[in-house]
């Protein structure tokens, strides 16, 4: 198994093909895709994310999305990852975290939001990373201001308004 890195309750690791059925199912709740516009709406789609993101981001392989594992039942729960975002022509790598809704309300979307921070910082030594919010999405809010981002400014795309959050890596300046 391809470990990206452990926390005390869940674990991230590479996707496999054999995480399809299980990422489709977990896309299909209206709950998690609420404040995800570009998610994957069918089988089709979310298969071809899958193979997308096998061996991490194919421009930036050692970014991407994970599969999130809960480690007491060693069930899948939610994808989560570093991403890449050209935002107004500079690169951005955006910390992405989403759960599946029976796990919620336990810390866990901070607890691993912490730990691709430090990830990102201290291993990958990123300078700078973002999450992208729906402005009405409190819970991201949260769990960005919790892993230490402030807020930066509001943006709007294709898909709608969103609310950029950041944090400066404070060991490279
Ligand atoms: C956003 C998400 C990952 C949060 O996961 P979680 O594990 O429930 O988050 P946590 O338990 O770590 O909670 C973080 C904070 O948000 C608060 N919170 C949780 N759900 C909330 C809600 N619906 N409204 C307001 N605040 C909420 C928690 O109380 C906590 O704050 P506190 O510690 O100050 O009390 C989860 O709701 C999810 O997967 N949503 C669908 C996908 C998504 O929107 N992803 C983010 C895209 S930017």
């Amino acid at each position: 198994m391809n470990i990206i890195l452990e926390t005390e309750r869940l674990l991230l690791r590479r996707f496999v093909m054999d995480d399809l059925d299980a990422l489709f199912a977990f896309y299909s709740d209206p709950n998690v895709i609420q404040y995800i516009p570009d998610a994957p709406r069918t089988y089709e789609e979310t298969k071809e994310e899958l193979e997308w993101f096998l061996n991490g981001h194919p421009k930036f392989p050692e970014i991407g999305l994970w599969a999130a594992i809960y480690r007491e039942t060693n069930q899948f729960i939610g994808r989560c990852g570093l991403l890449p975002w050209t935002i107004d022509g500079q690169h951005k790598v955006e910390v992405a975290f989403a759960l599946s809704k029976a796990y919620w309300g336990q810390g866990l979307a901070t607890e691993v939001a912490q730990a691709l921070v430090k990830y990102g910082f201290e291993h990958l030594q990123l300078s700078r990373l973002i999450c992208l919010i729906e402005p009405k999405n409190q819970a991201s809010i949260n769990v960005a201001r919790k892993s230490g981002m402030t807020f930066e400014r509001e943006g709007r795309d294709e898909k709608g308004p969103f609310l950029i959050y950041a944090r400066n890596n404070p060991k490279i300046v």
